[in-house]
């Protein structure tokens, strides 16, 4: 019976079912999406291309789209299936599939990605090493002020984009959650796009809608959907190729993070990070998704490291690896930041230092080998994920990694032992450590700021002094910029259980009352970790936009005061802003396009293109 059912559910529609299907679609769909799905006065046209398995389309139909105004439409299985049919049928807008010659789809290679050509942007940082720095001087101080607004896309329904798009060899990549967008970055004209339902139930950051981009290699596009999968799509068309599950969704596992190509391999972690999903990072095969290593951040009982897990939580222990990591090209090293460890403020079941939570760790990308780590915050009360990028810079010949963390200390690190070289506070409101030991980079805990049942007031606020958007350092300058938190948190501990589809968090945080926090674009003297200068930014100290320098001698970041704006490298003036009226979450990039640079960030759900 079962054979017979199978071989049924493959045959090809029916000519009869595709023409009730078109019957029903009058009924019910054509006062919207006009006639014979074309396109009318409410709803765009549909092509194949919108959805592309049948269960995806009876989603979308059985639960509409409330955000935009389609309405939900109860059908029984037989008609549902004729629509389904129906839809089916339609061919791919002409428009589109004129559109996707202009995509050459041979490379990047590795080596494109590792070393790109000025002007691409081929991985989430553009730099492999996660240095938001470009060489690019077409836009510089002399002309930032001309700067205008070129084009716009609209990624509607997802209200506050975190996406870096990703540019290469003629084709823009955008995201939002569950879905890609293949744009023209001369003029932001959609070429393809692959969409999703987002999956309900979900908790965490994969619930709230957070996508940060794609990855390429060749004419392979990969990137993760909420409820953790990994998805390779052709770079010219937009279809699917494969879709694995990385990790269970139904145990709170999520996915928000552009992956990263290192070498032959895809590397992805996943979120859940205050959800209680026991944290790992993984390498995958590009050609089929078949999984090649798995590093997990929370040792299993009996492992190295698991003696730092005293109690029941490291099963919950979460350590999650949400933020795309970095790559030392010069070491072969892969450097991947970890969050926090499960349940937040609460540390009585997790005893110890909870490694590798609050950490960097340095894996040999073959193998996904531990070659060495760096705990920034042992024993995390504060929720102060180390998932601010591990950026590779090369400071008078030296390897060095450059990190300010959450926990408001900037790191100096030694690339090849992963030792410090200095550590220094770059807020001045940090009062959990009074101190840090500046050989081994452990710091001295103030006993006063763990947290209680009746609550503590502890700085820097649960935000972090800075969090996941970008930071940059630039070599003409030699300074660090980064978006510093002057602020503090009430922080209360309170029993936590884990469950399913909620977060893990031991406690909660509370604003302090009266106080205001500030946002500071701050430079640093990468040499000394001293302070050069600073932006003291207006507004709600709500901005989670990241910065990016470039050769032509700026620094654009997103204001607190809701603009996006420019200012020299050097001495921190402020020289253009454009009013965006945003609560930034993301992160700007720059490229070329037939010979004109380019600078764009996602602003709410639009993605803004910029050009003289
Ligand atoms: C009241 C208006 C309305 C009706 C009726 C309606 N839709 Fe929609 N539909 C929309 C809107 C608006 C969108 C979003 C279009 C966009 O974003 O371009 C949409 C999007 C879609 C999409 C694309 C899904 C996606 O993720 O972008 C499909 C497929 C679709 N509708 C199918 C249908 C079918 C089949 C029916 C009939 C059962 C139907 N719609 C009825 C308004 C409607």
């Amino acid at each position: 019976m079962k054979l017979v059912y199978l071989s049924l559910a493959a045959l090809p529609a029916l000519a009869q079912d595709i023409e009730a299907g078109k019957a029903l679609f009058s009924k019910h769909c054509s006062f919207c999406h006009g006639a014979n799905a074309q396109g009318g006065e409410r709803a765009a046209g549909i092509t194949d291309r919108d959805l592309r398995t049948r269960a995806d389309l009876r989603d979308v139909i059985a639960t509409g789209l409330p955000g935009k105004g389609m309405p939900a439409t109860a059908l029984g299985a037989a008609p549902m299936r004729d629509l389904i049919a129906y839809l089916r049928s339609l061919e791919p807008a002409a428009a589109a599939a004129g559109a996707l010659a202009a995509i050459r789809v041979n490379g990047p290679n590795f080596a494109a990605i590792a070393k790109p050509e000025p002007g691409e942007w081929p991985s989430y940082h553009g730099d492999i090493g996660g240095n938001r720095h470009s060489p690019l001087a077409q836009v510089d101080a002399s002309n930032v002020s001309r700067l205008k607004v070129r084009w716009m896309f609209s990624l509607t329904g997802t209200p506050r984009l975190q996406v870096t798009p990703v540019v290469y060899d003629g084709a823009m990549y955008v995201t939002a959650p569950n879905e890609v967008h293949a744009i023209d970055p001369g003029t932001g004209r959609a070429i393809w796009r692959f969409r999703r339902p987002r999956t309900q139930g979900l908790a965490g950051d994969a619930a709230s809608g957070i996508n940060r981009g794609v990855a390429i290699l060749g004419r392979r596009l990969f990137f993760v959907t909420d409820h953790a999968h990994l998805i390779a799509l052709d770079r010219a068309s937009g279809q699917l190729l494969w879709d694995i599950a990385m990790a269970d969704h139904t145990k709170n596992y999520g996915a928000t993070s552009a992956p990263l190509i290192v070498n032959d391999l895809v590397v992805s972690g996943h979120s859940g990070g205050d959800e209680g999903a026991r944290g790992y990072l993984a390498a995958y095969r590009p050609e089929d998704g078949k999984e090649v290593w798995r590093f997990w951040t929370v040792p299993a009982p009996g492992e190295p490291g698991s003696e730092t897990w005293k109690g029941k939580e490291w099963e919950h222990g979460c350590a999650a690896t949400w933020l795309t990591g970095t790559y030392d090209v010069a070491q072969n090293l892969l450097l991947w930041p970890v969050g926090n460890p499960c349940p937040d403020y609460n540390g009585d079941e997790r005893k110890g230092d909870n490694l590798y939570s609050n950490s960097v760790i340095a894996l040999d990308p073959a193998t996904g080998k531990l070659r060495w780590h760096f705990q920034f915050t042992p024993h995390d009360l504060h929720d102060w994920d180390a998932t601010e990028t591990p950026m590779v810079v090369d400071l008078d010949g030296r390897k060095r990694l450059a990190h300010a963390d959450r926990n408001g200390f900037l790191y100096l690190l030694d690339r090849e032992t992963g030792k410090p070289v200095y550590v220094k506070p770059f807020v001045d409101k940090l009062t959990w450590a009074t101190g840090v030991d500046q050989t081994t980079g452990r710091p001295m805990v103030n006993p006063a700021s763990i947290p209680t049942e009746a609550g503590v007031r502890a700085c820097p606020a649960v935000e972090g002094a800075t969090n996941w958007f970008s930071t940059a350092f630039h070599p003409g300058t030699g300074l660090l910029y980064v978006q510093a938190l002057e602020k503090c948190s009430i922080y209360t501990k309170a029993p936590a259980v884990w469950r399913a589809g909620e977060s893990h968090y031991g406690g909660d945080t509370k604003r302090v009352p009266g106080e205001q926090g500030r946002k500071y674009l701050r430079a640093i003297d990468l040499r000394t970790g001293g302070k050069r200068w600073e932006i003291a930014q207006e507004g709600p100290a709500n901005t989670w936009g990241g910065v990016m320098s470039t050769a032509g001698g700026l620094v654009f970041f997103g204001h607190d005061d809701g603009s996006f704006a420019a200012a020299d490298a050097r001495n921190g003036k402020l020289l253009w802003r454009f009013e965006a009226n945003q609560t930034w979450k993301a992160s700007p990039m720059t490229y070329v396009h037939r010979g004109r640079q380019f600078v764009a960030i996602a602003a709410g759900s639009n993605v803004l293109a910029f050009g003289l």
